[in-house]
């Protein structure tokens, strides 16, 4: 219970026991008065009555009875008796009470001197089975002697019913009082509190009327409420869908999240068979940001490049996913061939991937597909400001195919707040150099409030390149670009997968997995599995992680014949000559491993190049002995994580190339140079023989980072920031009076 409450209702109490007491008092002095009032009524009725009496002693009795009669008309009157001098009954009034019959009352009325029969005035209050009563003893007196006595009894009960009336008739004033004094105070702070924090809500919000009342401690109101958010958010404990939720509906007040991204969650595809199945892509991207926009519900505007894409939409192109749950959509772009060309494999792939990619080729920039990648940018971007629902969305713009929107979203929408997130490395300022158009590129990202990477290198290498190309205050103290009076944070997030992974959940036990793997690819009982999923990209370092395996048979004969690595390859931007190329040089290079270490009923490489649904990678992932992630460069690598994800037995080692922003977190795995065969084929032969305590230590210490580092705190910090930002641009904005931000975060 509440302080507040605990201690009014001690007052409540203690004020309750105070006002039984005093009623306490005012009942005994109430009955005094009562009775001393009787008392009077009772003398003054008797000496009239007494008087008549004494003229009618010597008449009938049928006289006194009248007289007494007359008596009993008052109703309080219960009896009358009348004794004569020798305390012998002359009469009385029908069932006057024995108790107080002539010979009872007559020794408390005869004077108390020796010898003397001389009655006196007497008077008691004496309790009956029927209640109390006031007997009052009066002589009947002649000229010259005393005839006898009357004995009057008056009715008591009345004050009794009159002090039970007095009494609940306080308590009902004292609760009514009680109610008043503390419900009126309480209830008109209460409504004075909601008056000053609705309005206080909106001053912060900035969708208020200027108050005068909070103008002198606005500022400070602010520092505290951001400081007191910040501690909340910063508070321990897992996050979790729910916990996004709620900090979403704190934050943002239930806005709809519009995600850019130019890869969809699902594809509709037509099988051979010419039915539609729904195909989740190989995307990193895709993994993280799928359980993000199932939590927080909302619109996800990506590329329709599916081929019964089409078929699936209503006539907004929107099509609910995911199958089956239905917690949010996806507004489907169409893109013609020229564009998909120009803006997908021309300008982002051919471009952009590598140069921000250290992977050692070539970037390749041509001013057509500049032209397409602006013009696409546009279309999005209009296809974005055409989802959302307020002047003031938050929109979350998703790598290097859109680095122009958040400018042109900006454009349309001044209030909105669009975060920007990097999926891939930044390259240093020098490298970024080499783009003709990086100035326009780097201009577009500075549309967005927030631009986050997954490391705080990448952050810095954008700090630089900005400080190096453009016109702009670099705020170094607190990481952000001002420029033409537009602040942009630039802060790290780095990625991860949503926890418990579903897939994991839902998949067979390692056990299971490792029977039909072993079925199905004919391996020994003794076999030892390596496994690597990737998409066939020359940055994931596939061939160095080949030759790394041809090395390890070399070096280490006891291998032969028992290891094999399962290579997931799932064809890539098979349009680009580069991409093309890799993939006929991986199958020559895992035909001629196969060829030099293979035997009958023994294949060292297992080139699996089709597409795998995420199940199909699980049991894959808890079959092996050992995982290589072997990137030349890497933005994070999600497979490195879901590995671990995978591994709910705990077995397994991860080997990780340091290129790679998941090695910052993953320290417990094998950490190596894949360009550095010697090292990477010892890594290799150093987790197949890693003892099993070992094993478990390692992965139970990554399990524990990721419980923790998941894809929901990814999303809730970065949601946080922005709804940080946006409240500081309407206060800042609104104190200034223009919406342009100039203050510091
Ligand atoms: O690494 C950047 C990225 O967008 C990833 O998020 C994703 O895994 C990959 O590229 C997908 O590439 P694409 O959409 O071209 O197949």
């Amino acid at each position: 219970m509440p302080r507040m409450a605990q201690f009014v209702l001690a007052l409540i109490v203690g004020l309750a026991i105070l006002t039984w007491a005093a009623s306490g008092v005012v009942q005994t002095t109430a009955r005094e008065w009562f009775e001393r009032d009787v008392n009077t009524r009772a003398r003054l009725v008797l000496a009239g009555a007494t008087q008549s009496m004494a003229n009618s002693w010597y008449s009938e009795d049928e006289d006194l009875q009248k007289q007494l009669r007359g008596l009993l008309r008052d109703e309080r009157v219960m009896g009358v008796s009348v004794c004569n001098a020798d305390l012998s009954q002359r009469t009385s009034t029908p069932g006057f009470p024995e108790e107080f019959d002539c010979l009872a009352v007559g020794s408390r009325v005869r004077a108390p001197e020796e010898g003397s029969n001389e009655l006196q005035e007497w008077s008691t209050v004496a309790t009956l089975p029927t209640g109390r009563v006031h007997v009052s003893v009066m002589p009947v007196e002649g000229l010259e002697r005393q005839f006898g006595f009357v004995v009057l009894l008056h009715d008591l009960s009345y004050i009794e019913r009159r002090e039970a009336q007095a009494r609940t008739f306080l308590l009902i004033a004292f609760a009514f009082l009680a109610v008043l004094a503390f419900g009126l105070p309480m209830f008109v702070t209460k409504w004075a509190r909601y008056g000053w924090s609705s309005e206080l809500r909106s001053v912060l919000r900035g969708d208020g009327k200027q108050s005068r009342e909070f103008q002198p401690i606005l500022s400070d109101v602010r520092a505290l409420v951001e400081r007191m958010a910040n501690e909340k958010e910063d508070v321990p404990g897992q996050w979790t869908a729910e916990r996004l939720k709620q900090t979403l509906n704190r934050h943002l007040h239930g806005e709809k999240i519009v995600i850019l991204a130019n890869r969809e969650p699902y594809i509709h595809q037509r099988t051979i068979d010419g039915e539609i199945e729904v195909q989740h892509p190989a995307s990193g991207l895709v993994t993280a940001l799928e359980p993000v926009m199932r939590a927080c519900s909302g619109v996800w505007v990506a590329h329709g490049g599916g081929d019964a894409d089409r078929e699936a939409v209503d006539r907004n192109d929107h099509v609910r996913v995911p199958p089956g749950e239905e917690s949010y959509h996806i507004r489907r772009v169409w893109l013609s061939e020229e564009e998909q060309q120009g803006y997908y494999y021309g300008f982002s792939n051919e471009g952009l991937w590598p140069l921000c990619h250290v992977a050692h080729a070539r970037p390749l920039f041509r001013a057509e597909d500049w032209r397409q990648y602006q013009a696409v940018n546009q279309k999005f971007a209009d296809a974005v400001c055409s989802e959302v629902d307020s002047k003031d969305p938050i929109i979350l713009v998703q790598d290097y195919h859109f680095a122009l929107a958040p400018a042109m979203i900006r454009k349309r929408l001044p209030a909105a707040t669009v975060i920007v997130f990097w999926h891939i490395p930044w390259p240093n300022a020098e490298r970024m150099g080499i783009c003709p158009w990086r100035n326009e590129l780097l201009d577009g990202m500075l549309g967005a409030s927030i631009v986050g990477f997954h490391t705080q290198l990448h952050c810095n290498n954008f700090v630089d390149s900005v400080d190096r190309y453009l016109e702009t205050r670099i705020d170094r103290e607190h990481s952000a670009v001002v420029m033409q009076g537009h602040r942009t944070l630039i802060r790290p997030y780095p990625i991860s997968l949503e926890w418990p992974v579903r897939w994991a959940e839902n998949a067979p036990s390692p056990e299971d997995c490792r029977a039909q793997v072993w079925r199905e690819f004919g391996l020994k009982p003794n076999a030892l599995l390596g496994v690597g999923v990737d998409r066939l990209d020359y940055t994931k370092g596939i061939e160095e992680r080949l030759l790394a395996v041809e090395r390890l048979l070399e070096q280490h004969p006891e291998f032969r014949g028992r290891f094999s690595f399962a290579q997931l390859a799932a064809p890539s931007r098979t349009k680009i000559e580069r991409y093309h190329a890799l993939n006929e040089m991986i199958e020559g290079l895992a035909a001629r491993i196969n060829q030099r270490f293979g035997s009958a009923g023994y294949q060292p490489i297992i080139l699996l190049r089709f597409h795998h649904e995420p199940p199909e990678v699980f049991r894959f992932y808890r079959a092996a002995d050992v995982c290589y992630v072997s990137s030349l460069h890497d933005g994070m690598n999600l497979v490195a994580k879901e590995f671990v994800a995978a591994r709910t037995d705990l077995k397994g080692v991860l080997v990780l190339s340091e290129f790679t922003g998941a090695a910052r977190e993953l320290t417990e795995a094998l950490i190596v140079n894949p360009y550095d065969l010697e090292a990477s084929s010892n890594a290799l032969a150093a987790a197949l023989m890693m003892p099993l305590e070992e094993q478990k230590d390692r992965m139970r210490s990554m399990r524990s980072l990721l419980v923790q580092f998941n894809v929901y705190r990814w999303a809730g910090k970065m949601l946080v920031d922005a709804a940080r930002v946006r409240n500081q641009e309407r206060v800042t904005g609104r104190l200034a009076g223009r919406s342009a931000v100039s203050s510091t975060l």
